[in-house]
């Protein structure tokens, strides 16, 4: 990638996405700049991938051509008031910020070219599902960011509360499984490291399996279910409590929730 990428906010996401880039040889780091409110942050990134920090955000807009922002959604009517006269020609602004649509992004920065991104807390391994929208001129590079750390698929706009709903809080429910799981080995007397590993090894190893296999989850669950066996047992105690139904509306307050934050 050519195009010089100025990171603002090194938290969380800011550093996975970068440490993703760089491992992944998407961007050589002498095209990365870094700036975060916090200097010990974006110095810690400078000495870890030897990129280039900023003193101030002025020197991300100067030195950039993309700018990623991956600030907090509350820290952004802030950010937009010191930056809306920093955008240079023909630069672009990548957002992940959650519920900020890119409409009231460009209302705040200005006629810029923006892509949004939901990528989710998998990006901390390089296994993150984000999907991108927005300008149909920057989506291939946006794109190619993403990779470094996950996977990556487009959708329009409009599908975002729901992609929020499904892949950005979805982490949380594989972890409430699997504490559920590692609970009920602890209350059966097991050691608390082996109730967590056997709920977090089951986990992955049903994870790596789905990934690779050709047949959908759903025939995979079928495959694994003995008629009248220990399997099906626990199955039907979740279909007959209607969990399916349960999960659908949890679902769908996750969406609602973020349509509500939007607003
Ligand atoms: N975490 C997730 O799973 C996830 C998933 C999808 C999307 N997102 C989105 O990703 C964004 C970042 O989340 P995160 O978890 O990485 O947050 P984080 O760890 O708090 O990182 C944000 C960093 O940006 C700094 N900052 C705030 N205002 C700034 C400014 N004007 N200039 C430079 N730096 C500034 C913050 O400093 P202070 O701490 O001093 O404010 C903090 O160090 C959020 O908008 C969130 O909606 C997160």
């Amino acid at each position: 990638m050519k195009q010089k990428i100025g990171f603002i906010g090194a938290g969380n996401m800011g550093s996975a996405i970068l440490e993703g880039m760089l491992k992944k040889k998407i961007v050589s780091a002498s095209r990365i700049i870094v700036y975060d409110k916090i200097a010990a942050k974006s110095q810690m990134l400078s000495k870890r991938f030897h990129v280039a920090r900023a003193d101030c955000i002025g020197d991300v807009f100067r030195e950039s051509d993309v700018v990623l922002l991956a600030i907090k959604p509350q820290d952004f009517k802030e950010f937009a008031a010191e930056t809306r006269d920093l955008i240079r020609q023909g630069q672009w602004i990548v957002s992940i910020l959650a519920g900020f649509s890119i409409d009231r992004i460009r209302e705040e920065m200005g006629r810029v070219d923006v892509v949004r991104a939901m990528p989710n807390l998998g990006a901390k391994v390089g296994q993150s599902m984000t999907v991108v929208t927005g300008s149909k001129k920057r989506l291939a590079l946006a794109e190619k960011i993403f990779q470094g750390c996950g996977d990556v698929v487009r959708l329009p706009e409009k599908c975002f509360d729901d992609v929020t709903a499904v892949s950005g809080s979805g982490p949380a429910y594989f972890f409430y499984l699997m504490e559920l799981m590692s609970e009920f080995a602890l209350r059966k007397g097991f050691p608390a490291d082996v109730a967590t590993r056997l709920a977090i090894q089951t986990g992955l190893g049903a994870v790596l399996v789905a990934k690779n296999s050709e047949v959908s989850c759903s025939q995979l669950r079928k495959m694994v279910t003995s008629r009248k066996g220990t399997t099906e047992a626990a199955l039907t105690v979740l279909q007959r409590r209607k969990f399916g139904r349960i999960f659908q509306s949890a679902l769908l307050a996750a969406s609602k929730r973020s349509r509500q934050l939007r607003k």
